[in-house]
């Protein structure tokens, strides 16, 4: 019998407490142990999750009872304890965003690579339905050429909770895989050759935004967009918000057009253009708001107040119809799936790789190509908007299958 994952869970915060149950559930977890910095929170994890606490991470490493890492800790310090829990051959579930630095990107690659260890970045965007629709569409050849699309993450900084604003003014895009994610995770094998970007010098926020010492990283922006030419000819605006009035969901494809089909989206509504087969003249528009949104939500469209109701989050934690659910666990089949309905499908996929040894699908190529165009379009910004060329790490290698389990097929 092959083994079962042994997990440690790096970070008792806010976050990861959506994942103790999940990966405690899941049929190829043996175990899960926690650890914090702060002890109060990991023994207020061991008391409401019924997990044993140990010391550290670095005794997680140390310990032959743990063999993968869940990596929960604030967003900016990924990269080195990831690349030392790869060193100690520890399999690696990594929250988003994969690492701060290009370097630590290409030390992660290389460890996975030459050591043929588990990593997978648990990146919502890769799973929304409206990512899922785009990805099968582009896969049946119904949307033709990858011609333009439009994403954004669109979080107001009020909404976070930052212990410390020295971390809170951290560059939008050195968080950009969840507005990425949605366009090339429609897009297989396609990467970003180069960026310009363009950023939104904060005015209200100058105890957080500001190039002299208000945070970590002199980061005057609240908000970059960058516009990113494809390895496939197309082009891609991807934005990254931490100022702006809008969540109606807060993270979306607003555009996504190939040269025979073409999908949009606004709120609550959802289209799909295509032309007619035997009409070339012809060009249908197709609500496909029914495939997409929870069927909650389906029953509630002649609701006034529905984009209110979108907007408070209160189907945040359903599935969308296109979602496949017979593939997640019968364990958490009827739990509440955060982030509109892409939390077991993250968990599922790292631990289907591990028990497999199959690539997941959000593997560290992938998320390499998620994660380096917003570092790289960050110094653009900060140089005013000259166009980079962006590093690519490639294809992931050839005799490495990827695991192909989304949709709902
Ligand atoms: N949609 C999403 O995918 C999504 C949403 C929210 C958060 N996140 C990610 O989840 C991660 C955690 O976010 P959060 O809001 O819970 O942060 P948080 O600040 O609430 O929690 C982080 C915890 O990590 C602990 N920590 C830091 N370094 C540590 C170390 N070396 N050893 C042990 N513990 C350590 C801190 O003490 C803290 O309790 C972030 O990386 C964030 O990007 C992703």
């Amino acid at each position: 019998m092959s083994e079962k994952i042994r997990m440690g869970l790096v970070g008792c915060g806010k976050f990861a407490r959506n994942f103790v149950s999940l990966f405690k559930a899941h049929p190829e977890v043996e175990s899960v142990a926690v650890c914090d910095l702060i002890p109060e929170r990991s023994a207020e994890y061991a008391a409401k999750f019924d997990v044993p606490v140990m010391e550290s991470f670095e005794e997680m490493l140390k310990s032959d009872k743990i063999n993968a890492i869940a990596i929960f800790i604030q967003r900016h310090l990924h990269g080195p304890l990831v690349i030392e829990a790869l060193k100690a051959g520890k399999a690696v579930y990594s929250a988003v965003p994969c690492a701060s630095h290009v370097e630590e990107i290409y030390e992660i690659e290389e460890l996975v690579r030459k050591n043929r260890l588990c990593y997978s970045m648990g990146e919502t965007g890769y799973y929304r339905a409206c990512t899922i629709f785009c990805r099968e569409k582009m896969r049946t050849g119904e949307m033709g050429d990858f011609v333009y699309g439009e994403a954004q993450y669109n979080h107001d900084q009020r909404h976070f909770h930052f212990e410390n604003n020295q971390v809170a003014g951290i560059p939008p895009m050195l968080y950009p895989t969840h507005s990425t994610s949605m366009i090339l995770g429609a897009l297989d094998g396609v990467y970003v050759k180069t960026v310009a970007a363009l950023g939104f010098e904060e005015k209200k926020l100058p105890h957080i935004f500001g190039r002299e010492g208000q945070n970590l990283w002199n980061n005057p922006f609240s908000n970059t967009a960058m516009l990113c030419s494809l390895s496939n000819g197309g082009v891609a605006r991807i934005s990254e918000n931490r100022r702006v009035a809008w969540s109606g969901p807060n993270s979306y494809i607003s555009q996504f057009y190939g040269s025979d089909g073409a999908y949009e989206f606004s709120v609550t509504h959802h289209y799909f253009a295509h032309w007619d087969k035997d009409d070339p003249q012809k060009l249908h528009l197709d609500e496909i708001t029914e495939q997409i949104i929870p069927k909650g939500q389906f029953e509630a469209l002649s609701d006034p107040n529905l984009p209110q109701r979108v907007c408070n989050g209160e189907w945040f934690r359903h599935s969308s119809p296109i979602h496949n659910i017979g593939r997640i666990p019968e364990e958490y089949r009827d739990w509440p799936n955060g982030h509109d309905g892409t939390h077991h499908f993250m968990v599922d996929d790292f631990c289907r790789a591990f028990a497999t040894g199959k690539l997941s699908p959000t593997n560290i190529w992938t998320a390499a190509r998620f994660n380096i165009p917003g570092l790289i379009a960050n110094q653009s910004a900060l140089k005013g908007g000259i166009q980079l060329d962006v590093p690519d790490l490639g294809d992931p290698p050839a005799d490495w299958e990827v695991l192909r389990l989304d949709g709902n097929r």
